[in-house]
């Protein structure tokens, strides 16, 4: 088909035309594409994109409809009519401090406070999420080529691999394809999440890398117990996030003394106030402690948060949340 002069203009089959040049994938994206005197004109959505994938988006329509013979320019509009889906990452370098005890109760307390949050469980080969959230038996539908978020009791959306693949299947995966399969989980039908909190392994390895690569959060939140150590670990996990220019929102110190349900004695076996400490040495925001209790060890076996009952237990995490909820509409905690 020709666009020349003599040829009337049919809008509706140019932008057949048009679309039949894009991939299916971003069909859904597109507003309107015209012909105007040999010019692609193409309006799309790309409100939840990060910039990265803006641009991504708009180098592929440009390459794909400049690549017809009756075209000879290609200008891409994107617009923004939905809102930015945001991304935190919770980190923490060394394994074991409860990053993923932290994400699901963090996002418990969001939910709580009225925002839609999705978790996805970045942990790909070792999944705690579906445990966390009690949806161990489910299983995620799929919508065209992609997962459906499976609903937890407590309102939370959540994808796993542990929701996926049998349990120890994914062990045998490289390094790329984990990152490959923490990017299928984030680009999810999420549907109007507003809030996806991902839960990382440990460590700074190909996971987190192909996450700051394909989709970086806005923010991330460091945990950390007391222990030098593991302080070590999460600047090394600030170090990263930083490279890759994502905002640190603030450091949790976790597991922050121990209270003996037998006498009351308030014991601190990692040490105490040393993460606030690091935190302004860091100019870190510090985001609050969460002690080391029976009941978060044990409501994180049973599929309970403690963030979601009506007692002393939900107060750390609510705390926290609240401040998150505030860099989320303010951008500062
Ligand atoms: N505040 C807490 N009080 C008591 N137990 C806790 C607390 N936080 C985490 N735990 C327990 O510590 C263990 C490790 O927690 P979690 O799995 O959340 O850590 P993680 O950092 O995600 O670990 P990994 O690096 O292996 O992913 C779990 O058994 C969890 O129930
Ligand atoms: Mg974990």
């Amino acid at each position: 088909m020709t666009n020349d002069p003599a040829t009337p203009s049919d809008p509706a089959a140019d932008e057949a035309v048009l679309r039949g040049a894009l991939p299916i994938e971003i069909h859904g994206r597109l507003r309107s594409a015209r012909i105007v005197e040999r010019r692609a004109i193409v309006v799309a959505e790309a409100g939840d994109l990060g910039a990265k994938a803006r641009t991504e988006l708009e180098e592929l329509i440009q390459s794909a409809l400049g690549q017809l013979a009756q075209i000879d320019e290609v200008r891409v509009a994107l617009i923004a009519d939905r809102r930015r889906r945001m991304i935190i990452a919770v980190g923490s370098g060394k394994g074991g401090v409860g990053k993923s005890t932290l994400t699901t109760n963090l996002a418990v307390a969001l939910a709580r406070k009225g925002r839609k949050v999705g978790v996805i469980d970045g942990d790909i080969y070792g999944p705690s999420q579906p445990r966390l959230l009690a949806t161990e038996r489910m299983k995620p539908e799929t919508q065209g080529d992609k997962l459906v978020p499976v609903t937890s009791p407590h309102g939370v959306k959540v994808l796993s691999m542990g929701h996926v693949v049998a349990p120890g299947k994914a062990l045998a995966w490289r390094g790329p394809m984990a990152g490959k399969a923490l990017g299928q989980l984030v680009d999810a039908a999420w549907g109007d999440t507003e809030l996806l909190m991902i839960d990382l392994p440990p460590g700074t390895g190909d996971v987190q890398l192909s996450m700051m690569a394909d989709s970086k959060p806005d923010g991330a939140v460091l945990v950390s117990t007391p222990q030098d150590l593991a302080l070590l670990d999460a600047a090394r996990a600030g170090q990263l996030f930083e490279d890759g220019e994502v905002p640190i929102i603030g450091l949790v110190e976790n597991m922050a003394g121990y209270e003996c349900p037998e006498c009351g004695h308030i014991s601190d076996p990692f040490g105490s106030g040393g993460v606030e400490k690091f935190a302004t040495a860091l100019e870190i925001p510090f985001l609050g402690r969460v002690p080391l209790t029976m009941q978060t060890r044990l409501s994180g076996d049973a599929g309970t948060p403690p963030a979601a009952a009506d007692d002393n237990g939900a107060q750390p995490f609510l705390a926290i949340a609240e401040r998150i909820d505030r860099w989320l509409t303010n951008g500062a905690v």
